[in-house]
């Protein structure tokens, strides 16, 4: 069954939070709190692991109730009971959705075309569990008999972000094989990995949901004509495995057949890393850490799935996004964790937010006449400190962020991780209270500075704090935690989409320049002519020609 389309804007509840916001809008955060003792405790979701505090976000109780009045009148419990259940919620690409049974359990079921998919499921899990055992114990030996030392991932985007985030963010348990992307079609990114690599200890890894892609086909068939350089063609099948929905193409790329590890259509590119697409992190990890992290993704799928709104994290978050989207015209967010292991996260998240939720057009095929998409990104604390904070504190523009903290450091470096934390708190604490005029201007008389600097100075050290923030505490990075977040953050993409009226698992919108770069390709022969763009492109294309 189709998905409700209704535009959010013409809702009752949105009436009710426009009126509410023209309330809370001058509200700054230090009165809520001093108006309200137990705002702190009643805004704040404590789940598993997971401590997540709202509260000091430019809402009351009063707007989580609106917020999730508007979910409810967009019927978001029975979008979220289609998710799940295998409703064809991709409607533009006629397919269901259904990343959370890549991690249901074994018993479950999950029906698609008539069939439950969960058998399939665990026997692709059972593959890449052989597979894992055989590459790092060594039982699986390359063509010359030598032990397989290097895993390389060809893949872009969802085939590339999410294993080579998870891989970087989980480096603490990492086993002995060195793990490396190839991803970007820019032949120096494939000859820089190669150029230490020996062919007769390296698994390649091609990932590709579709086996179509240009940048993907354009590596895999380098990297193979520089293994080839080596070593015989019988040596493919021992070092080149595929993940892929399209079996023909892969055999027709001369992998065998034993050597692919499919995955469905139902698996979206940039939610596909708990499928075959997350071999690398298996291999890297070895295949009790990957299950661990589908784990956790399963334990946030259920408090997703069975948690009341107003207690439901992806549910709030979404809710946020909304309310700062589409009420204050915040028109980015930050993601900045502390810890320098999820370095890769806000690019992760870049993909999975942007191309779900940047579209213009409704789920009635109509243009929107409000916000969607949010700009994503971030950096690690406590560097990006020394990099934007500045402009999140005293800029012009309202940026929402999410503080993602851990209690315990993985090497358990005390003094270190007590730095690391007091600037996670500091930060959030600084961005909401600020500092006014009367704290300046003491501060500054205690530095024995005259009246006349005092005015001069003052309006430059004032912060005006009100700056929203969440914290997202968890107890430890572990697979299974990150699995959560990750989930949380798949689950806030669903709920944004389905209260924006958009359709958020496709993504034509990256298709428009892919065509182009086909006939200019053909174009950028030698002897052949370009003609018949705009005058910018051809004057930038014949300067290439020209100089090249
Ligand atoms: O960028 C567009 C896109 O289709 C992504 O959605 C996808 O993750 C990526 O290309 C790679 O696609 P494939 O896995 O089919 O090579």
């Amino acid at each position: 069954m189709a998905l409700q389309a209704t535009n959010p804007t013409t809702t009752k509840s949105w009436k009710k939070l426009q009126s509410h916001f023209q309330g809370i809008k001058s509200k700054d955060l230090r009165e809520l709190f001093a108006s309200d003792n137990s705002r702190a405790n009643d805004l704040t979701i404590k789940w598993d692991d997971f401590y997540v505090d709202f509260s000091k976000n430019r809402i009351s109780t009063e707007t989580i109730n609106l917020l999730t009045e508007l979910a409810d009148e967009v019927d978001l419990r029975d979008a979220i009971s289609k998710y799940f259940e295998g409703d064809v919620i991709n409607a533009t690409e006629s397919r269901a959705v259904l990343h959370t049974a890549l991690r249901a359990s074994k018993s479950a079921q999950v029906f698609v075309d008539g069939e439950n998919i969960i058998p399939e499921v665990y026997e692709v899990r059972q593959k890449i569990k052989n597979f894992t055992k055989a590459i790092v114990t060594g039982d699986h030996k390359g063509f010359t008999g030598k032990t397989i030392t290097d895993v390389v991932n060809i893949g872009i985007g969802g085939s590339d972000l999410g294993p080579a985030m998870v891989v970087d963010s989980l480096q603490y348990y990492k086993n002995h094989l060195s793990t490396h992307f190839v991803s970007n079609v820019d032949g120096d990114h494939y000859q820089e990995i190669i150029k230490n690599l020996n062919p007769e200890t390296t698994l390649f890894v091609i990932v590709s949901k579709t086996f179509s892609t240009q940048e993907t086909l354009s590596n895999a068939n380098s990297i193979r004509a520089w293994f080839l350089e080596s070593q015989p063609k019988e040596a493919v099948s021992k070092h080149f495995v595929a993940v892929s929905t399209n079996i023909d193409s892969v055999k027709a790329f001369g992998i065998d057949e034993g050597n692919i590890f499919p995955m469905k259509d139902w698996v979206g590119g940039r939610f596909s890393l708990w499928s075959a697409v997350g071999l690398s992190i298996s291999l890297a990890l070895g295949y009790e850490n990957f299950e661990s992290l589908l784990t956790g993704a399963r334990k946030m799928d259920e408090h997703f799935r069975d948690t009341d709104l107003d207690q439901n994290i992806p549910v709030i978050s979404a809710l946020l996004t909304i309310w700062y989207n589409n009420f204050f015209n915040a028109e980015s967010e930050a993601i900045i964790p502390y810890t320098q292991y999820l370095n890769q996260f806000a690019t992760y998240l870049q993909q999975g937010i942007m191309e779900s939720n940047g579209k213009y057009v409704d789920r009635t095929g109509k243009e929107v006449d409000y916000q969607t998409g949010t700009i994503i990104w971030g950096e690690p604390g406590t560097n990006s400190q020394h990099a934007f904070f500045q402009l999140i504190h005293q800029g012009t523009k309202l940026i929402p962020a999410d503080f993602i903290g851990f209690v315990e450091s993985l090497h358990g470096n005390k003094d270190h991780h007590d730095k690391l934390m007091s600037n996670y708190f500091a930060q959030t604490e600084a961005l909401m209270n600020g500092k006014t005029n009367a704290e300046v201007s003491t501060e500054l008389k205690e530095q024995n500075l005259s009246e006349k600097e005092i005015e001069k100075l003052l309006p430059y050290k004032v912060f005006k704090g009100n700056k929203p923030t969440t914290s997202i505490l968890i107890q430890k990075l572990t697979p299974e935690s990150l699995g959560k977040l990750i989930a949380m953050y798949e689950h806030k993409i669903f709920v944004q989409g389905i209260i924006w009226n958009i359709y958020s698992y496709d993504q034509f919108g990256v298709e428009l320049g892919k065509q182009l770069a086909k006939t200019i390709l053909k174009e950028l022969e030698v002897g052949k002519n370009s003609t018949g763009h705009d005058s910018s492109t051809q004057n930038l294309i014949d300067f290439y020609k020209n100089n090249c």
